[in-house]
């Protein structure tokens, strides 16, 4: 399977109808999509990106498929400043690395920005929520990216981590989940 499968089936064991969840890279839409569905039109999704390109390509594919009924709030800007556009806990946060297929690489994810938004997600989070993050390694500052990630996950106390890999492809994507323990809280703290 995938590494953006993976990432789709921890994210769908979790998150119920009607919470709020954030895509912190939309770049085509197609998690903020799949974000959209599973929460319903009671939920509420947070899809950001550096882009004005990505923005209009996920309002364009939710408006094909019937989501254009403001459960998803479109955010142009970086996930480093994920904390404020967010503003209670939240069920789950996607990241799905690297830059846009076939788009701008000078807007290509880097380990700092990263790590902060993962920081802030980590934050508001709820108890039993889920961060995933699908890492690649076959571009510049790729691989320090995800074991920048895996460092981060590794330190964090009160989380599950899941990391997956196909063994036979050293450059491939990794996926790192991280779920937060059960009974903690969403922005009371790291
Ligand atoms: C691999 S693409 C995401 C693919 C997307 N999840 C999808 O389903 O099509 C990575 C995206 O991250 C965005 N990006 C890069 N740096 C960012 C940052 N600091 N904050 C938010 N988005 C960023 C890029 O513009 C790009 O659209």
């Amino acid at each position: 399977m995938r590494a953006t499968e993976q990432a789709h089936q921890a994210v769908r064991r979790v998150v119920r109808t009607g919470e709020t969840v954030v895509d912190a890279t939309m770049g085509n839409g197609h998690d903020t999509l799949f974000l959209g569905k599973l929460v319903g039109a009671e939920g509420n999704v947070i899809g950001i990106d550096l882009q004005e390109k990505a923005v209009e390509l996920t309002r364009h594919l939710l408006l094909e498929n019937g989501i254009g009924d403001g459960r998803v709030q479109l955010v142009r800007g970086s996930h480093a400043e994920l904390a404020s556009a967010i503003s209670g806990p939240v069920a789950a946060v996607m990241f799905n690395l690297g830059y846009l297929p076939g788009g701008d690489h000078a807007f290509t994810t880097r380990k700092e920005t990263t790590i902060a938004a993962l920081e802030q997600g980590w934050r508001a989070l709820r108890g039993g929520g889920v961060i995933t993050a699908v890492c690649y390694r076959g571009h510049p500052g790729g691989r320090e990216e995800a074991e920048a990630i895996s460092a981060w996950a590794a330190a964090l106390v009160g989380a599950e981590i899941e990391i997956f890999e196909r063994k036979e492809r050293e450059d491939g994507p990794l996926l790192v989940t991280v779920r937060k323990s059960a009974t903690a809280d969403g922005l009371k703290g790291s």
